[in-house]
């Protein structure tokens, strides 16, 4: 009897730890309410929120990263619901339609496909944040996700409105950008059910956006590992920014963005957000551990050196420290970042193809191209690292 009941146990535990989404079973418990101490460097993404115990193996990392997406909801992005109880939906005319149910909620919302006319599939696919401002190859299917539709962002007033707060009430947590990942996530849902995943490789998925919507295709590849490949486009403070270089940037009298003004500006972040806007040294994470949840999944930032709103110096030093990350998996060619001379804000440079061709090669079509990109067109654009890092970079075995 004994043996029989730890063996269901076994086979219960074996089934949880193989499901996605789930952290492993030995992974900590993230404390429900902490203490939060000051940093006024970038945090250490190898420390264990709670114990500061040092993470040691790749095991130990994927339970790292579940926590500190389980910190970014908490105080920055509002809680991601798991799949909800009902998604349906199909493909008719180029268009996919996603139609999900909730707690007797439904909502129904419709995808744009442009799947290659020629050569055969299955394809892959870039999902479009609001459409895309990169050029995709002929070979690779455009979906473009009507974001403002899951979730307003026109300014502070688009609070719960959108198709996503019609099905979770106007109450949940979760920011703009938190249901636009959960509508990225239904539409892959339904991919993987209509007859043939319309001619798509869904392992072979890609996201991207620029500007807002590339802080939006950021937090995207974060939460949801379905997507290969994540290109963020200029998205600038609240995306490939970090928090705390760009209060320092302001601070030395550069006009950047920073949480204290974003939080004024639009919805795109949680309501509890709001309370550590004038303190961002408070914050258990930064954004170079945003993007070092993507791994090791492919991402690119492509970013502009020619605006100080979108922090050049913060987008620069928070990506060159979360490719710290993939350094310590030992992927480091799994992350780029290119940040090319002033050009008009999400027009995207020519000199920038051949990497984001190498990215879509390697991640989009199994080719073997050479993705190691760390580069500022106007270095040194002033982050040093002992400024901001006092933590080592393990090798995680
Ligand atoms: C989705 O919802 C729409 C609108 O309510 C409905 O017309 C359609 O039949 C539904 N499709 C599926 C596949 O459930
Ligand atoms: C698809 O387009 C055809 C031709 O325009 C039309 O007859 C048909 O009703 C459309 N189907 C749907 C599901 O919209
Ligand atoms: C949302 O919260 C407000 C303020 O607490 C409350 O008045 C309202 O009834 C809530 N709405 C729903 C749908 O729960
Ligand atoms: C942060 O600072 C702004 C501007 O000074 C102020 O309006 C806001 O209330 C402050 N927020 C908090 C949580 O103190
Ligand atoms: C950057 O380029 C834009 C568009 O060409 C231009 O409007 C702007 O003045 C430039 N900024 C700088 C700092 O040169
Ligand atoms: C990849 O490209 C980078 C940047 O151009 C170059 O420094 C590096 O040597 C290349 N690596 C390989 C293996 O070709």
């Amino acid at each position: 009897m004994a043996v029989k009941q730890s063996l269901v146990a076994l086979v219960l535990a074996l089934a949880v730890a193989a499901l996605p989404g789930l952290p492993p079973q030995a992974c900590p418990a993230i404390p429900k309410s902490a203490q939060l101490t000051s940093d006024p460097k970038l945090p250490d993404p190898f420390s264990f929120f709670d114990s500061h115990r040092k993470v040691e193996t790749k095991a130990e990392w994927a339970c790292r990263r579940e926590e500190i997406g389980q910190l970014f909801q908490t105080y920055e992005l509002g809680a991601l619901p798991p799949r909800p109880e009902k998604v349906t939906g199909s493909l008719a005319n180029d268009t996919l339609t996603v139609n999900v149910t909730h707690e007797g909620n439904s909502i129904s919302f419709s995808v744009g496909v442009q799947v290659p006319t020629t050569g055969s599939g299955p394809f892959p696919a870039f999902i479009g944040m609001g459409g895309l401002s990169i050029p995709i190859p002929s070979d690779v299917a455009v979906l473009t996700f009507n974001n403002n539709d899951m979730a307003l962002q026109n300014d502070a007033t688009s609070r719960g409105i959108g198709k996503f707060y019609q099905l979770y009430g106007v109450n949940a947590t979760a920011s703009a950008m938190m249901a636009w990942v959960w509508g990225v996530s239904r539409i892959i849902d339904v991919l993987e059910e209509v007859p043939g995943h319309a001619n798509l490789d869904l392992t072979k998925l890609a996201v991207s956006g620029c500007s807002r919507d590339g802080k939006g295709a950021l937090v995207t590849g974060a939460f949801e590992e379905r997507i290969a490949l994540t290109v963020v486009q200029e998205s600038g403070s609240g995306g490939a920014g970090c928090w705390r270089i760009s209060d320092a940037m302001l601070a030395a009298g550069v006009v950047t963005q920073t949480a204290s003004e974003i939080v004024q500006e639009n919805v795109w972040f949680s309501e509890a957000f709001a309370q550590y806007v004038n303190d961002t040294a408070i914050l258990p994470f930064d954004h170079h551990m945003l993007a070092g949840m993507v791994a090791p999944r492919g991402l690119l930032s492509i970013d502009n050196t020619g605006y100080d709103w979108l922090g050049p110096e913060s987008v620069w030093g928070c990506m060159k420290t979360a490719n710290k990350i993939y350094q310590a998996l030992g992927i480091p060619d799994h992350m780029g970042e290119s940040q090319a001379a002033n050009h008009t804000h999400c027009d995207f440079p020519a000199e920038q193809q051949p990497i984001l061709d190498a990215f879509i090669g390697k991640f989009l079509k199994g080719e073997a191209t050479n993705t190691s990109v760390l580069e500022t067109a106007d270095a040194p654009l002033g982050f040093v690292d002992s400024d901001w890092i006092d933590w080592t970079v393990p090798k995680l075995h």
